[in-house]
This record gives C-alpha cells, structure tokens and sequence, in this order.
C-alpha cells in the first residue's frame, strides 16, 4: 500500500513507479483521503507500507501531516514502513517529521529515501531548462530503479540528515504557514474557463465563479499545482510568478 500526495506530478511517478514494480501495491491519495475522511487502512501479511510526498519548506505538506495524524493503520505483523520523499535541492528535516508524526500513531519508519527531481517552486524560483530537466528526471528513474530493489530486499539506506536541518526546518515551517495564505493568489485576464484548477485542487481552495477560479478558503496546501499546470499560465502568486516558467512533470502533460 503506498500513501502518497503530489502537486506537480513527481511525487506521483515515483510512487506509480514503485508500485508498477512492486506487485500488488494500492496507491492512495492522501488529499483524496482527508476529503473522504478515510483514515482506517489494513495491511495485509507480508504487504510492505509506503509514504511517498515532496518535501516543503523542509518539512512535509500540510495535508500529509493533517493524513498522518488521523491516520489508523493495522496489521497482524509488524510491518515494514518506507517514505519517499523527492525534492529539489533536499529532504532536510522532512523525514524526521514524517517519523514523529507516525511514532504518534505508534507505526515505526523502518526505511527511508529521497530523490532529487525538478524543483517546481516557481513562487521562488525559475524552472530548470528544459535540458537539465531531462538529465534530473533520467537520473531520478535511475534512483528509483534501485529505492524498488532496496525496498524489495526491506533495507534501510537513509537519507544524511544533520540536527542543523530540524532547526532550519522548524523556522521554514512558519514561512510555509504564511506561504499558505491564498490571498497573494492572481489571475490575469486570459483565462479560458477550462477549470482544470478548480478539479485539481487538493484541498477545493479554488471554485469557478462566472467562468473564472475564485480563492474559496484562506489558506491551501500551497502545492503550486494551480500555477503550474493552468494551460495559459493565467495563474499569479503575488508579483514575480508571472515573468517565470512552469513545471510540470510529464506524466501530467496531456498526450500529444
Ligand atoms: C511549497 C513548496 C516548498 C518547497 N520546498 C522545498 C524545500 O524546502 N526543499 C527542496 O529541496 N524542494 C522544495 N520544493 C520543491 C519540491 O519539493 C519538488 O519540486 C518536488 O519534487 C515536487 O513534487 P510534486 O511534483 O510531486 O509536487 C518545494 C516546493 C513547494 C511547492
Ligand atoms: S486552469 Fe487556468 S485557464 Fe483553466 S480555469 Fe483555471 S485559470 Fe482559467
Ligand atoms: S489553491 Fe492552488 S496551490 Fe493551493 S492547494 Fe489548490 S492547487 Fe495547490
């Protein structure tokens, strides 16, 4: 069973990528599951339990943590539990999170990885050219290919993490809450209503009012998804978004 959430498609190939590769494996949308409310998952024998989500801020999206903390997860064995996170420089103090949250819900983190992929932060920063996507992304299948034998074999490589990281994480933690806030979100004025933002929302933030996405709840999980995947690029996150690129991972693209 892999839990995961994604905003701009990585996070989502590497856990469609684990679990084509391990048999058997459900894949759960955590976003999904917080607007179900579905917190109460069972795992069979043998069957092996994954995290997969991208690091913000250092630290883990708020509807992963919000997932984690309902969670209820049983089995007749002690299971062997994985998360994966992937990122654009790294995983900082994302994991040992993931880990307080679960000893929480008293499921022990026995194993954990993360892949650098392309950094869609485009509130902050530029894409990568398309060149050096290409090389991240041929990289990160190449990581990936030996997270799926590592977790077949249920080792343990981790991921280098140092106490400098937890602090700097608690202190990005609160520059996230403020990222969160919805009201820095724009439109311009080339919308063609297609309301592809509304749909993909994790957390219906957005609704379509008049044939344009209108900002229904104050905060969001930021996951930038609205701002990157708008097919006219019509979504602003306050001034500098607009002179930016956008990612998207091509598992997301619409098929030529
Ligand atoms: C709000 C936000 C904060 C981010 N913070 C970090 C960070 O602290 N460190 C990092 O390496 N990458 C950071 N990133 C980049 C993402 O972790 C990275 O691009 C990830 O692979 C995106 O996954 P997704 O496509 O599944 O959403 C951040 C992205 C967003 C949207
Ligand atoms: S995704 Fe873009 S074009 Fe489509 S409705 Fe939203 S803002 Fe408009
Ligand atoms: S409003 Fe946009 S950035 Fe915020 S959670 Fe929804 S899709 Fe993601």
């Amino acid at each position: 069973m892999i839990f995961y959430f994604s905003g701009t498609g990585n996070s989502l190939f590497a856990a469609k990528y684990i679990s084509e590769n391990i048999q058997d494996e459900v894949l759960i949308d955590m976003a999904q599951a917080v607007r179900e409310e579905n917190y109460f998952y069972f795992l069979k024998p043998e069957e092996t339990c994954g995290f997969v989500f991208p690091v913000y801020y250092g630290g883990m999206p708020s509807v992963v943590a919000q997932f984690v903390k309902n969670l209820r997860l049983t089995s007749d064995e002690v299971p062997y539990v994985y998360a994966l996170v992937t990122y654009g420089g790294k995983a900082g103090g994302s994991l040992q999170s993931l880990q307080a949250a679960l000893d929480r819900r008293y499921i022990n983190l026995t194993a954990t990885f993360g892949v650098q992929m392309p950094d869609n932060y485009v509130v902050m920063y530029n894409p990568s050219t398309p060149d050096k996507t290409k090389v991240v992304l041929v990289d990160a299948e190449d990581e990936l290919e030996k997270i799926v034998k590592q977790i077949q074999n249920r080792e343990n490589p981790g991921v280098p993490h140092t106490p400098v990281d937890t602090v700097v994480t608690t202190g990005m933690q609160i520059a996230y809450r403020m990222m969160r806030k919805t009201a820095s979100f724009s439109v311009d004025d080339n919308c063609i209503g297609c309301g592809l933002c509304e749909k993909i929302c994790p957390v219906n933030a957005i609704e379509m009012v008049d044939y344009k996405p209108v900002w229904v709840k104050s905060e969001c999980v930021h996951c930038v998804g609205c701002i990157n995947r708008c097919p006219v690029q019509n979504i602003q996150y306050g001034t500098k978004t607009k002179k930016r690129g956008r990612y998207v991972h091509p598992i997301l693209k619409p098929k030529e």
